[in-house]
């Protein structure tokens, strides 16, 4: 096996990457959001159960495709099985699906953008909630200013990318990240205290097992995936970087770890802080981006923590979005023979276009309508739930029956050194539980 590919100089080195993708808006904006339409306590307890049985075996199985082929996804599937070309469809999966979560995403940095240009001049201070909701839809509305916005998040992610400076970004965000850690801490403790938290509270983690629907299950399956970065390669690409010594099984816990436990913070901040303000749970976007800066209003100290918390929630997003634009770019460099640059470009304008549409679907009275829903939600939910969960399922599926056990077993093992009787248990996850898990909520959710 070629042993020249660069890769990462310590474990933390890994795990900082690969929870640099894994944290972003997903944990802070989409998983409120999911949790409030879905009922709250109930949809939380699937979410941990999908993370835990099969998000983790899931971000392991990347790792090991990844590290096993050294190569990203499209060529690590066609050097695993080389006899069957058709399994680099994931990887062609993984190239279209990080493009259109992209064109979305990029909508949500730029809410993000926005929020940080608001806290740096004061723009909420004294407001009430009304007025705040109101500012924000003003920006929804307000054509320039969402475009401007879209434009410097997606050029800055360019920009990184051809420069190729993602190294760069992950050691800052290795300092960041626990900064933005503390201030999660610092929101969770003023927000259980404020009065009528409880009710919040209880939304959220008191468990009320009658709210447990098949559509919550869906939705915890794709936003599980979402949030863990899972199903589009982009694990696979990031696995071909670790070390050989490296053990896979305690870096994939980590990740599935600190996401999960950001995710849980921002659960633990949002659904007090809003019961407290009468911000229903079923707000949407507005839980992340109204009931957060009230709380930064009743606090001591507030205009700084609001800007600093706003600007590191848009580098946790630039490490997720960077992740998600290498995968296009890595594509059309390697099998088009592009340069790094050109291919940025390309990708970048055809991204920024569909973000352009994205965001003005959201206008009021917007006729960019796709299935009945804006297509801002139309391209968040086929992503989440249906072209992970597809790439996911064909993931395992490849892994438990395509790829020889002696294979897995080696690479899962670090040549039989590690993890000798997790690796059992893992495997059987990843043949039967996972595949057949996930085959039945999606075609569970296809008949509907
Ligand atoms: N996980 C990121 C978040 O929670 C989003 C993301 C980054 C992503 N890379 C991905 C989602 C790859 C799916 C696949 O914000």
């Amino acid at each position: 096996m070629e042993n020249n590919r660069e890769s990462f100089k310590s474990k933390f080195g890994v795990i900082a990457a690969a929870a640099g993708s894994a944290i972003g808006l997903g944990n802070i904006y989409r998983f409120p959001c999911v949790v409030g339409e879905n009922g709250g306590s109930a949809f939380f307890i699937i979410y941990l159960i999908i993370v835990l049985f099969l998000g983790l075996p899931l971000i392991v199985s990347e790792f090991v495709i990844g590290r096993r082929a050294q190569k990203s996804p499209v060529g690590a599937f066609k050097k695993l099985a080389p006899d069957k070309k058709g399994w680099s469809l994931i990887g062609y999966i993984g190239v279209i699906g990080a493009f259109l979560i992209l064109s979305f995403y990029t909508t949500v940095a730029a809410w993000t953008l926005d929020s940080v240009y608001r806290a740096l001049t004061n723009a909420y201070d004294g407001k009430d909630l009304a007025t705040i909701q109101t500012d924000f839809n003003g920006l929804l509305n307000n054509t320039w200013r969402t475009i401007i916005f879209e434009a410097i998040f997606m050029f800055i992610t360019a920009y990184i990318i051809i420069r190729g400076i993602e190294k760069g970004i992950e050691k800052y965000s290795k300092i960041l990240m626990p900064v933005l850690f503390v201030i999660l801490i610092v929101l969770c403790v003023k927000s259980v205290t404020l009065p009528g938290a409880g009710d919040g509270l209880s939304f959220f983690l008191k468990p009320d097992f009658s709210k447990i629907t098949g559509r919550v299950i869906v939705q915890a399956l794709g936003q599980a995936f979402f949030s863990l970065s899972i199903g589009m390669g982009v694990l696979i690409t990031y696995g071909s970087y670790i070390a050989k010594n490296d053990n896979l099984a305690s870096s994939s816990l980590m990740v599935a770890l600190f996401d999960t436990l950001i995710a849980t913070l921002a659960g633990i901040i949002i659904f007090p802080a809003a019961f407290s303000f009468g911000i229903k749970p079923e707000a949407g976007a507005s839980l992340a981006f109204t009931t957060l800066p009230m709380i930064f209003q009743q606090m001591n100290g507030g205009y700084f923590f609001c800007l600093i918390f706003f600007i590191l929630l848009a580098i946790a997003a630039l490490t997720s979005s960077i992740s998600l634009l290498e995968a296009p770019v890595a594509y059309f460099k390697d099998e088009l023979k592009m340069s790094r640059k050109k291919a940025t470009i390309i990708t970048a304008v055809l991204v920024f276009g569909l973000c352009i549409i994205s965001g003005l679907s959201l206008q009021d009275d917007s006729p960019l309508k796709l299935f009945g829903m804006s297509i801002f939600n139309a391209l968040d939910a086929f992503t989440a739930n249906i072209l992970m969960t597809v790439g996911g399922l064909l993931t395992v599926i490849f892994l438990g029956w395509k790829v020889r056990k002696s294979d897995f077993n080696d690479e899962f093992t670090n040549g039989g050194s590690v993890n000798m009787k997790l690796k059992n248990i893992f495997y059987f996850i990843i043949k039967f539980i996972a595949p057949l898990a996930i085959a039945t909520i999606l075609v569970s959710q296809l008949l509907k």
